[in-house]
């Protein structure tokens, strides 16, 4: 009887009904979605060690990209290290374990190099000192150095990129946020492109898009748009990955497009890095306004959402980025 009636009901019917509970779901669960986000991240003032260590590592790498830029501006960060200095002094006292913790180290060593720097300049860093307690200040002086701040990379060290085992590319890849003039070509990037299609996704439906762009006055203008590239020259190219929503069924897939693209993302970083071309991703997480500039700077249709950019250029003989240290495998491992 039941199934006679679901039979006599037309797909058309069925399918607008499902459309409505789906609707509905999706209202709930993003609400539901929003406010467990609320209830955890890492907000200005938060008191949580978790979300105190997400800020310091957040405020060292401000201090890292100042310290690896060519064009170096001595007491550059002033706002930075007025963020980072009651981080330190709170977290000291809500973990104990501190002096161990791998983001501790690397804020202060990243602390210990842009301190020894300017005092090596005889640059005035009373605006740095009056913000440490004595005995932070002190810690600051002694800390590793080579536990944060900058490192150095070579383009000879890049030449053997093709023949490395995936370990030790994985290992040499950086981000690198400034390239040589040497203009990159679409096709160097489609053959990335190509490598990088072997990416997985969700049943394979493969919602990501490439947008790539090598006209230097757009992409400084997406880039203005952006706005975590700031101080450094245009690159030479621009690729954007969207997630195209056409190819999501429910609302229970509604993130799935961020998660295949940024999947896509690493392969494509990977594949950038085996052909000796340069690479730094770029977010997207941009405000309501800013995501409609792009979207019209490059006329994106309503269905895609922006997921990441990656800046491309060539390496210069030697420049300098972010050490960017990673957390211990085991810190970020349950086993259940
Ligand atoms: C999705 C994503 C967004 C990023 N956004 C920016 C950005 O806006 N500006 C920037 O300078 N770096 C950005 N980065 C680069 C990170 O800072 C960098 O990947 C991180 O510090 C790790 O360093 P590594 O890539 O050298 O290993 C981004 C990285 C990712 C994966």
């Amino acid at each position: 009887m039941k199934d006679a009636i679901k039979r006599a009901i037309p797909e058309p019917v069925i399918a607008w009904a499902r459309g409505v509970q789906a609707d509905v779901k999706l209202r709930r669960e993003t609400l539901r979605q929003m406010k467990r986000f609320r209830r955890n991240y890492a907000r200005r003032g938060c008191t949580g060690v978790e979300q105190m260590r997400t800020r310091i590592i957040y405020f060292t790498h401000q201090i890292e990209k100042g310290l690896s830029h060519s064009d170096f501006r001595y007491g550059f960060g002033k706002g930075v290290l007025a963020q980072l200095a009651p981080l330190l002094v709170q977290l000291r006292k809500s973990e104990p374990g501190y002096a161990g913790d791998g983001v501790y180290r690397s804020a202060l060593s990243a602390l210990h190099e842009y301190r020894q720097r300017h005092e090596v300049a005889d640059y005035d860093l009373g605006y740095m000192r009056q913000l440490f307690p004595l005995d932070l200040w002190q810690e600051i002086g002694a800390a590793d150095g080579t536990y944060g701040g900058d490192i150095v990379i070579r383009a000879v060290d890049k030449a053997d990129n093709a023949s490395l085992p995936f370990s030790a590319l994985s290992e040499a890849r950086h981000s690198i946020r400034e390239f040589t003039d040497e203009p990159v070509s679409v096709d160097d990037i489609m053959a990335a492109v190509r490598v990088a299609m072997r990416t997985p996704s969700v049943c394979n439906r493969q919602p990501t898009r490439v947008h790539i762009t090598t006209d230097r006055d757009l992409i400084g203008r997406l880039l203005a748009v952006q706005g975590g590239f700031r101080g450094y020259p245009t690159p030479p190219a621009l690729v954007l990955l969207t997630a195209d929503t056409w190819a999501f069924m429910n609302q229970d897939e509604r993130n799935e497009g961020f998660t295949d693209a940024g999947l896509f993302g690493m392969s494509l970083l990977l594949s950038l890095e085996e052909r000796q071309l340069a690479a730094c991703p770029l977010n997207t997480m941009l405000p309501m306004q800013r995501d409609d500039q792009t979207r019209s700077l490059l006329h994106l249709p309503d269905n895609e959402l922006l997921v990441m950019y990656v800046a491309v250029g060539h390496f210069p003989e030697e420049s300098k980025t972010c050490m960017s240290r990673r957390f211990e495998a085991e810190q970020i491992v349950t086993v259940h």
